[in-house]
């Protein structure tokens, strides 16, 4: 078995780009793999490849089967019976021998064969498990997939072996699947069993389905879509988790007339005109195309819907960029019923998919209506407001007129809280949220069309307030008390921060920037995103705050003393860690004895460090043999 080598180059929560090697080079992913069958060949491999494909899908079980191929493949190889000599991945004939039941190998005997013609993916005989199918059976599928999984001798060392993930539309059974093929040998899982819903465009079933296989396959290995190549679903099967496609989509649309969209489908006859992006634009009119013989048509058309996908894919890998992919999706679940009805599914494991999500994004927050409520972030943060209530005091809650987002609070706020000792919030979309974090990713960092339920929150009229003569609480103390509470968690803030803490502004735009401590640097709270960069002897403090195994990522002593000099931590030299990290929080570097040598940002959710072997987990800002912050208090 190749060492399996999925190197992760961005991301945006579950959704990821990476370069996933195989034996004939690399596939960058999210992309797709266009079906060839190689007894019928509607386009050529370069004109596929002039669209985007990066690599092919065949079956070998059609291969197999057919005298003149079989021959061909077992003398030269796929690659050369494609004419493709980059990655390529073949099927095993399940899906025939779920249909016409007619699959005359046993498992062991079609991934010989793959192996044998130099498949880069070779996918074992899986047993298909319909969407109607009863849980017994669906369970059955599920334990004799893993069986021929298992019986595959050890070792076959040029071949990548694909374990589908079976089970039905049962989410116990998607997770029994997946864990079972994550701990064999398998090095891509594809989720298989989901053709009949896709055609039926049930993707809400579609949504359940992806993410109780992702959530508890492994993350280190490509998860794969059989069958899911309209344009349509490919952004929401990516924000949950899938890597790759393989669709004959794009020729059997053609085939029917039909044109692929971004958004769907639409049948020849409909069109006026052609898109600009279209391969075809420009070469043809929509007349021309219609007047063609019924074969050049198909060829035509095929093209033109494998560049639909592929442009679609490409604007994924720019939202995942971006990260923005959440609001694609939730703008493109416009676009369609069924897409909405998934969506709204989506919704329904927001608090679950919170955990994936980065701190903070590089994108503004889209605020659209009340679903936008039901997003992660605002989850997240709702949660956090309804921990840090106390009932015993009745709050104070600021309207629109002394904060709005994208605008400091006016000054006299500043002053009624620190002679008040009431809690403050402010009215942000639908929810309360703490004044203090008013400047904290994405309170702040939000574009909205504002919230549209009245929630019963009376706005307090500040004039009316009860104010004490003498001050009575610092709000710059509070508020940077409040963000580290959000940041690393409740009760946090008072101990990284003790009332002799002093807080310094940026001279540009007047907000809180260093946070000292006896004239030490802490922390620095950053401009964009309202959250803190920690300084080695703010780590110090955070960890005295927060009991092992809180905020840590234990690295191997090797890796220590690198680390300790300030060089990035790889996941590789990691032993163990905090499975609640947040993607890109600051973390603490600690040695096998819990000895700080490093805070940097992780890069991975708590969840998904532990799968990963190959490439960067923390990128270290400071170890502790390096020199001491060079900030001052007076900067
Ligand atoms: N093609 C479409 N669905 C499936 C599936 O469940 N298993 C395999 N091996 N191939 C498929």
């Amino acid at each position: 078995m190749p060492e399996i080598n999925f190197e992760l180059t961005g991301k945006d929560g579950l959704a990821r780009t990476a370069k996933f090697k195989t034996p004939h080079g690399i596939i960058e992913t999210p992309t797709i793999l266009p079906v060839i069958n190689p007894n019928i060949p509607t386009l050529g491999i370069n004109e596929m490849v002039s669209v985007g494909a990066q690599a092919f899908i065949t079956n070998s079980y059609i291969i197999r089967r057919s005298e003149n191929l079989r021959e061909k493949a077992e003398r030269n190889g796929v690659h050369s019976l494609i004419g493709f000599d980059g990655p390529i991945m073949t099927d095993s004939g399940t899906f025939q021998s779920h249909v016409y039941s007619d699959v005359e190998y046993t498992n062991l005997e079609i991934v010989e064969f793959q192996r044998k013609i130099g498949s880069d993916i070779s996918t074992i005989l899986d047993i298909f498990s319909e969407p109607d199918f009863s849980h017994e059976k669906a369970e059955y599928a599920v334990n004799e997939t893993f069986a021929r999984m298992s019986e595959i001798p050890h070792g076959v060392n040029d071949t990548i072996l694909a374990g589908p993930i079976q089970g039905s539309v049962y989410n116990d059974l998607r997770k029994k699947s997946a864990e079972l093929m994550s701990s064999s040998q398998a090095g891509y899982l594809p989720i298989g069993g989901v053709v009949p819903l896709l055609e039926n465009y049930r993707y809400d079933a579609l949504v359940d389905i992806i993410i109780n296989s992702k959530l508890n396959a492994s993350f280190s290995k490509p998860i794969h879509l059989f069958g899911g190549g309209h344009p349509m679903f490919l952004s929401m099967a990516v924000l949950l988790g899938v890597d790759i496609f393989d669709s004959a989509s794009y020729v059997k649309y053609a085939r029917d007339d039909r044109m692929l969209f971004s958004d769907g489908s639409k049948e020849l006859s409909r069109i006026s005109t052609l898109p600009r992006w279209s391969p075809l634009y420009g070469k043809f009119t929509v007349k021309e195309i219609k007047d063609m013989g019924v074969e050049d048509r198909k060829k035509a058309l095929s093209l033109h819907n494998l560049a639909a996908i592929f442009n679609e894919l490409q604007e994924i890998r720019e939202r995942i960029f971006q990260q923005t992919l959440w609001q694609y999706v939730e703008s493109k679940a416009r676009s369609h019923p069924y897409l909405f009805r998934a969506y709204k599914r989506i919704l329904e494991y927001s608090e679950i998919l919170e955990k994936y999500e980065d701190l903070s994004k590089k994108s503004t927050f889209f605020y659209f209506d009340r679903y936008s409520d039901q997003t992660p972030y605002v989850k997240r943060l709702s949660k956090f407001t309804g921990d840090f209530s106390t009932p015993a005091k009745e709050p104070v809650i600021l309207g629109d007129e002394h904060w709005h987002p994208g605008r400091p609070h006016d000054k006299g706020i500043k002053s009624a809280y620190e002679h008040s000792g009431r809690p403050f919030f402010i009215k942000w979309q639908n929810t309360l949220i703490p004044l203090e974090l008013d400047e904290t990713y994405p309170v702040e960092q939000i574009i909205t069309a504002g919230g549209e339920l009245p929630s019963g929150d009376i706005i307090t009229p500040l004039n009316g307030l009860q104010l004490s003569e003498s001050k009575i609480r610092d709000f710059d103390i509070d508020r940077v008390r409040v963000v580290a509470d959000y940041q690393f968690g409740p009760g946090t803030g008072a101990k990284l921060f003790p009332d002799n803490t002093v807080v310094t502004r940026s001279r540009n735009t007047g907000r809180i920037r260093g946070i000292f401590l006896n004239s030490e640097l802490l922390a620095t709270l950053r401009a964009h995103d309202g959250f803190f960069t920690m300084t080695i002897a703010g780590a110090r403090k955070l960890k005295d705050a927060c009991p092992a195994p809180s905020h840590r990522i234990v690295v191997t002593d090797d890796s220590a003393e690198f680390n300790s000099k300030g060089f990035n931590v790889f996941f590789k030299f990691i032993r163990s860690n905090d499975e609640s990290i947040i993607a890109g929080n600051e973390v603490l570097v600690v040695d096998s004895g819990d000895n700080l040598v490093a805070v940097g940002k992780s890069v991975l959710s708590g969840k998904e460090i532990k799968h990963f072997r190959s490439g960067v987990a923390v990128k270290v800002h400071k170890g502790v043999l390096q020199g001491e912050e060079k900030e001052t208090e007076s900067d």
